[in-house]
């Protein structure tokens, strides 16, 4: 028997993180890539002294409750941890973390896809083609809104959301921004950025609003039918961070009664198999699958931080990604 600590890894992971757990570990992998239900996490963290979850798997009070003793962490492969219930972890003395930084690039690159996919009616385009509908072309065919030289809101202006608003700024657009702290006037300066002391100062301001705020308790259904009626007409509304923001039926109104222009959507409430039926239907909502970190480069440096904070935790450091 080994005495490397045991890493329990509740979903495949990319070759080079699996060589690196295997190597400093003794790693229970997944290799079929099973969504494990509430008792299977259970069952199988009796072997581990820690746990390293995706998004994928719902760590709630009940289940951490009935973790064993031996579980040290819960070092996520994420950088949102609204599926484990931190504080139920905190009360037992488990260390959470989780993985900032390394997936903003990524995840920026899809709010500009799901901005271009909203403005540029993507999901129709695609439809047409490949359901063989494309009969004709005339300059009233297709004709979608154009970003270039608009304005960019951001709420929530963290890791993700500077990343997203430089490149919105690839577009020529013009940068707003809300925040619980203000950034420093440095960083404004070099994203161009206008801030706005509210969410509602902010949103008369934004031709396409894109929302990169962690969810949680007091965020849930932050953009409601109140604050979409201070957007202006016509507006787009991208978002990459988390379903729980957005209250759907608000959202599914407005864009079906032409308040909204069109909506981008990465992240659902109730993803992956049980998303408002409306998304699936709505010509004028792009929707991806919860892919903001899904490239290869990413992934890797997502496992590898998630290991980062392991290697610290077990040598008796202090994790670097530290949320409980
Ligand atoms: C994250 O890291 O939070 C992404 O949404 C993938 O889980």
């Amino acid at each position: 028997m080994s005495d490397k600590p045991v890493i329990f890894v509740t979903r495949k992971l990319p070759e080079a993180v699996e060589a690196r757990l295997s190597r400093d570990y003794d790693p229970i992998l997944n290799p079929d890539d099973k969504l494990y239900s509430a008792d299977e996490l259970v069952e199988i963290s009796e072997r581990a002294d820690a746990i390293l979850p995706c998004h994928s798997e719902q760590l709630t009070a009940e289940v951490i409750g009935r973790l064993p003793a031996r579980i040290k962490a819960i070092a996520n492969f994420s950088v949102g941890y609204d599926h484990v219930d931190v504080a139920a972890a905190k009360q037992k003395g488990i260390i959470v973390t989780n993985t900032p930084d390394v997936l903003s690039d990524a995840t920026a690159e899809i709010a500009m896809l799901c901005m271009l996919g909203a403005a540029r009616r993507a999901s129709e385009g695609v439809r047409l083609v490949r359901e063989s509908g494309w009969k004709d072309w005339s300059p009233a065919f297709m004709v979608g809104r154009q970003v270039t030289g608009k304005r960019f809101g951001v709420i929530g202006m963290g890791r993700v959301g500077q990343v997203a608003a430089r490149r919105a700024r690839g577009f020529d657009m013009d940068v707003h921004y809300t925040k619980r702290a203000r950034l420093d006037a440095a960083s404004e300066e070099a994203l161009g950025a206008t801030y706005h002391e509210t969410i509602e100062d902010l949103l008369p301001q934004c031709d396409v609003l894109s929302l990169h705020c962690p969810a949680t308790p007091e965020t849930k259904g932050l953009l409601n039918a109140e604050r979409i009626a201070l957007l202006p007409d016509g507006a787009i509304v991208v978002n990459t961070a988390r379903g729980a923001l957005i209250d759907d039926e608000a959202l599914i109104a407005a864009l079906k009664g032409g308040k909204l222009a069109a909506a981008g959507l990465d992240v659902y409430n109730g993803e992956p198999r049980d998303i408002h039926p409306a998304y699936r239907e709505l010509d004028n909502v792009f929707t991806l699958p919860h892919i903001g970190s899904a490239t290869d480069e990413t992934r890797i440096a997502m496992g590898y931080r998630a290991l980062d904070n392991l290697d610290a935790i077990f040598a008796g450091r202090e994790p670097g990604d530290r949320v409980a």
